[in-house]
């Protein structure tokens, strides 16, 4: 069976320019562990300065609904949607400008080999470069020096075109193994230096010896409650505590310490359980929808990579694999300032298909961190560790993740709600119920939650953080096929949702370990009232919104800015013609007071827009183009396409969206 080749390129352009941008010199190692010495001794903490874009101590103090920042001033003029079929650019507002910044294939690792325009390269040039389908990413300054950084950026799959000719299999149904290889290392994270140069003006530094690949193919340590457990076990890890490599990872989080959490989204996309009565029997496969069947596993690896393959074999010790997909779907922490660093898969989150992990902290130091599970009818949970964030003994911190409680969301349609907590012995999370411990509730997350009576929502993807008020914002992206098993309700309004929503949660008393909140619909998606279809018929009323602004669609990606404007990012199928009059996916910003909303970039046909992130100025932004559809960033009609990170800035130096 040979998948789509993608012979749509023509011809390639051998010549096409891929030039790293700028070189500067290697820094010894000696400096490198005196700045990573710096971060830990917190003497100089820029980590903590640019958590949620505020200080600590500019934060406001926390006297409930009486501490209201004043409006966020948003200054550009909004542009019109891109509907034109072959639209093969980013477009931003007047007075912006936005480059190509970093592309899939890029050299990142020292040493690394050119992107070849006709997908040539071999999985381990691969294993050097920028990989596939760029998504949540974070800058992070250097501790003496904000116009120096390292940005970090997740590689969630891949595309067809990071192969000549695609997907193939050979006569016997099997992937080939250097292909598979590739796609291993074409996924996971990057990271990038950065910095300032003479013009002011953002460059990559190459090389460096910070630029670094994680990949499907990296050692992990396991940590928490899950690490060295019988449900982490393998033939190739009978100690249940060294996991290889990461998968799917889509949004992020950050740490107030200084390091990167890489989500892992849609991990049962990779594994393949053919036993039909063990798959029923075991929740941690079928109620994460793990395949059944080798036909319908989206990858394939497991065709020639046994870890892939989770069904379970007698023979062999811990049954083989059957636990492997237990070991995906976590949260990764990852040190960019110490490249010898082994990530870290951090098991007290709770185990999903995790889209992001957004954090939140008080000026005491208590920390949540916020997630969606997107999936249709799955929910939003938080992590809640039990140790506060102490910012005068940094290396206090290095363990925290590892201890503390998941809740999961319960949404009243009344406007209230509580946060369920997801703790062994609690409510029915017994052995008689399929939990004997901790560790069978973390592992099965979901199943857990579905016993407490979380509340299904309409796939959650990102959240994100105010951070002059602490209210968190959930995308709660579209959700189409609602079926028989959960019906609308306050939060989930729409029986058939093309377009999504957005819903805020105010925590009791803006605190982040509340187990109570309020929570509203921050803008329902869609079409204008009077709007028409292609044939100029008015809208079906379930596909109007009311936004009071741009019209968009799926919002998924979120992030505020310190001033406090919501950038909204969305995925949507661009072709679907449900989106006539959305056009190409954008960015748009918002005044969370005025609930205002403005258009402010277009990213190119086939692309969905994702990952967000500032310079420690707010003067420079980076987004994600995501699996652009034609010839993106060459733009040339014939260059395969590439994800892409731009980088924007204003003309006249501000900052971004003043
Ligand atoms: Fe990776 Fe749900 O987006
Ligand atoms: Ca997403
Ligand atoms: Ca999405
Ligand atoms: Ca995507």
């Amino acid at each position: 069976m040979t998948q789509p080749t993608h012979s749509d390129f023509h011809q390639r352009l051998a010549s096409y320019d891929d030039e790293i941008i700028n070189s500067t010199e290697q820094k010894s190692l000696d400096k490198m562990a005196l700045s990573r010495r710096d971060v830990l001794k917190g003497s100089l903490n820029a980590a903590v300065i640019g958590f949620l874009g505020l200080s600590m101590g500019s934060r406001f103090a926390f006297a409930g609904e009486n501490a209201i920042p004043p409006a966020p001033y948003i200054g550009f003029q909004p542009i019109q949607p891109r509907t034109d079929p072959l639209f093969d650019e980013v477009v931003v507002a007047d007075g912006y400008q936005a480059k190509a910044f970093f592309s899939w294939g890029d050299p990142v690792e020292t040493g690394a080999t050119k992107w070849k325009a006709d997908a040539s390269n071999t999985w381990q040039e691969q294993l050097k470069q920028a990989g596939d389908n760029h998504d949540g990413m974070h800058f992070f300054a250097f501790p003496d020096n904000n116009n120096r950084g390292l940005m970090v950026i997740n590689h969630e799959y891949i595309n067809p075109t990071i192969h000549t000719d695609g997907l193939i299999y050979d006569g016997n149904g099997k992937r080939l193994p250097d292909d598979v290889k590739k796609e291993q290392a074409a996924h996971g994270v990057s990271v990038i230096e950065v910095k300032k140069d003479s013009h002011g003006e953002w460059q990559r530094v190459y090389p460096s010896l910070y630029n670094r690949r994680i990949s499907t193919l990296t050692p992990m340590q396991a940590s928490g409650p899950l690490a060295g457990h019988d449900l982490f076990k393998t033939v190739a890890d009978p100690d249940g505590n060294e996991i290889i490599g990461t998968l799917n990872n889509c949004s992020n989080g950050f740490t107030p310490w200084g390091t990167y959490l890489a989500c892992e989204e849609n991990w049962h996309n990779y594994f393949v359980n053919h036993d039909k009565t063990d798959y029923q029997s075991r929740v941690s496969h079928h109620r994460y929808g793990i395949s059944n069947d080798k036909n319908d596993n989206y990858y394939g690896w497991s065709t020639i990579d046994a870890r892939f393959d989770a069904t379970p074999d007698a023979s062999l010790p811990h049954q083989g694999y059957v636990n492997e997909p237990n070991r995906f779907g976590w949260v990764v922490e990852i040190d960019p300032f110490d490249p010898q660093s082994k990530p870290i898969k951090r098991t007290a989150f709770g185990r999903f298909c995790r889209e992001c992990v957004a954090p939140s902290l008080a000026d005491n130091g208590q920390l949540a961190f916020y997630s969606g599970d997107d999936t249709r009818g799955e929910y939003v949970y938080k992590f809640v560790p039990s140790q506060r964030f102490d910012k005068t003994q940094m290396h206090n911190n290095k363990d925290i993740l590892d201890e503390g409680t998941l809740y999961v969301g319960r949404f009243n349609d009344d406007g209230t709600g509580r946060w369920l907590p997801l703790v062994h012995g609690n409510e029915g999370l017994t052995a008689e119920n399929g939990f004997p411990s901790q560790a069978e509730v973390l592992v099965n997350a979901r199943a857990a939650a579905d016993l407490l009576g979380a509340t299904p929502m309409d796939r959650p993807e990102w959240a994100t953080v105010n951070p002059h008020n602490l209210d968190v914002y959930v995308s709660l992206t579209n959700n189409n096929k609602r079926g028989k098993e959960f019906a609308v309700n306050a939060a989930n309004p729409r029986p058939d949702n093309r377009h999504g929503q957005i819903i805020k949660i105010m925590e009791e008393q803006a605190n982040p370990a509340a187990t109570s909140f309020n929570w509203s619909l921050f803008v329902i998606a869609g079409e204008k009232p009077d709007a028409t279809d292609a044939e100029g018929h008015k809208v079906a009323d379930h596909l109007v919104g009311n936004i009071q602004g741009d019209i968009f669609s799926s919002p998924d990606g979120l992030g505020f800015d310190q001033d406090g404007r919501l950038w909204i990012m969305t995925d949507y199928d661009d072709d679907d013609p449900f989106m006539a009059n959305m056009g190409c996916n954008q960015v748009l910003c918002a005044n969370p007071q005025t609930q205002e909303i403005k258009r402010f970039l277009v990213g190119p046909r086939g692309c969905e827009l994702t990952g967000i992130t500032w310079s420690p100025d707010y003067k420079a932004m980076w987004v994600n183009i995501q699996h652009p559809g034609l010839s993106y960033p060459a733009s040339d009609g014939k260059t395969r396409p590439r994800s892409t990170t731009v980088l924007i800035t204003k003309n006249d130096g501000g900052v971004i969206g003043s």
